[in-house]
């Protein structure tokens, strides 16, 4: 019996050797159903549409793979996180690195958003887009000097130093250039937000930002030196948080210092970071934006500092979708593969921290559709990649579209050309319409970025 033709009852299927029981209700598809704005879509005729367009007719005309955000998604996450924090001065600097598509750069800083960015790319970006020079602020362990260079001119809100090593490069660039570079101290708060280990950055072992013991020192430096203005305090625990308890404990942790900051010097805001998490798994809960923002606000309500928060997931990563054909099955060592055009290469998240991603069909299976196990793969060369493991899913016909689930975040930025297979386009949905706002590269544009040494193309 191949995955594609099943032909046993309900419950319980043999797929090769394997006698695999399924939960009769636990397939993506069906708990989708309940939820689907959680995840940016709508269900329409059993169809999944992206505000009011059709997935399958981005699919029909853009081909697959291919990211697909909804605007609108973005704009009502950003509005709810900003509506959370009314009440106090807050700056929501969304972290460009999640996704840095122009479309939704340009989308953001049209609401006012302002920008975290970690390289002079994404400064170059971020500026290309719109954002005022004076809301971004620039994190990051490793800048090199030109990038600070870029970022001292640009007159950028505030440099987040991660050393007193970086402060005193900081200030040597600032001093050659006759100016005064404003920073913020990165303190790590030693903090585990219970996530990811690749994805908590908040921990005194991590390579970020500065020790709590050595802050003080540090801050000191900064304010002894007429190259540096000292006008914030930063930290960023890690991601994937959902609620505000490890916010919370990392502003306890760093009260002591604002206080001794502030009476050093006048501190104009702490920054949060970002790590706002989302669903993934189907029946994973949103976070109560209001709860958080109003424990924030209550938190902060005797400090005269303004409040910077750096999402980047929360803000995109459920208004985006991977869509992917499936390319054919496979019944292998006794498991059923379900092969996919997508790859490793367009959303790496599977593969680097077994993340969970859900996968539907663009048209819903009904209910009394049997289901199987199978894992979903794409056609890389590697065991890393797939999307699903064990995946309860209805059986895919070949060439039939999936949608994958909460890949607006992390998934094109971490894409890459492995496998020369060129760079997924990208599609922004705005109501009835939409528009591809990256084309999809052709192998033939990457042989051209190369070039050949004259000596080995004329002999030697
Ligand atoms: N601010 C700083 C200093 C950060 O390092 C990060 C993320 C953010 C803000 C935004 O975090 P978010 O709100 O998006 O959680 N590639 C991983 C995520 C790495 C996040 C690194 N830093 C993933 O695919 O899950």
């Amino acid at each position: 019996m191949g995955v594609f033709g099943l032909t046993c009852a309900m419950v319980t299927w043999h797929v090769g050797q394997v006698s695999i029981s399924a939960p009769p209700d636990h397939a993506d598809d069906r708990l989708l159903r309940a939820n689907p704005e959680r995840f940016g879509v709508r269900i329409v005729d059993d169809r999944i549409f992206v505000e009011n367009v059709d997935v399958a007719a981005i699919a029909e005309a853009v081909d697959t793979p291919c990211y697909v955000y909804g605007a609108a998604f973005v704009r009502s996450q950003f509005r709810g996180l900003r509506e959370a924090l009314a009440g106090r001065p807050a700056l929501i600097c969304y972290a460009v690195k999640a996704n840095s598509s122009q479309a939704i750069l340009r989308l953001l800083a049209g609401e006012g958003a302002g920008a975290d960015i970690v390289s002079g790319g994404e400064l170059e970006r971020a500026l290309a887009a719109g954002f005022a020079p004076r809301v971004i602020v620039f994190s990051g362990v490793g800048k090199r000097d030109e990038e600070i260079d870029a970022a001292i001119d640009a007159d950028i809100r505030a440099i987040h130093a991660e050393s007193i090593e970086e402060l005193e490069r900081i200030a040597a660039r600032a001093r050659a250039r006759g100016t005064v570079a404003r920073v913020a101290l990165r303190v790590n708060p030693d903090i585990d937000p219970d996530t990811h280990p690749y994805l908590a950055t908040g921990l005194r072992e991590t390579k970020f930002g500065i020790a709590m013991r050595d802050a003080l020192a540090v801050a000191d430096r900064v304010i002894a030196e007429p190259a540096l203005r000292l006008v914030g305090l930063a930290c960023h625990i890690g991601s994937q948080i959902m609620d505000a308890a490890p916010f919370l404990a990392a502003l306890g942790r760093v009260r002591e210092l604002i206080a001794a900051l502030q009476e050093r010097t006048e501190l104009q805001y702490i920054d949060l970071g970002g790590g706002l998490g989302i669903p993934y798994g189907v029946d994973e809960p949103r976070v109560d934006v209001k709860t958080f923002g109003a424990e924030l606000v209550r938190a902060l309500a005797d400090l005269d500092l303004e409040l910077v928060l750096e999402p980047g997931r929360y803000l995109v990563g459920n208004a985006g979708v991977l869509l992917t054909r499936v390319v054919n099955g496979k019944e292998s060592g006794g498991k059923s593969f379900v092969i996919v055009d997508a790859a490793m290469n367009d959303l790496i998240r599977p593969a680097l921290y077994e993340a969970y991603h859900a996968i539907v069909p663009a048209t819903l299976p009904s209910a009394e559709t049997p289901r199987i196990r199978a894992d979903v793969v794409g056609p890389v060369c590697e065991c890393g990649d797939f999307f699903a493991r064990d995946r309860e899913m209805a059986p895919p016909a070949s060439g039939e579209l999936l949608v994958v689930l909460s890949a607006g975040a992390y998934g094109m930025t971490m894409a890459s050309n492995y496998n020369s297979r060129p760079l997924a386009p990208e599609v922004l949905v705005g109501g009835d319409a939409f528009a591809v706002t990256r084309p999809r590269r052709s192998v033939a544009e990457l042989i051209a970025e190369e070039v050949l040494p004259a000596w080995l193309v004329n002999g030697g």
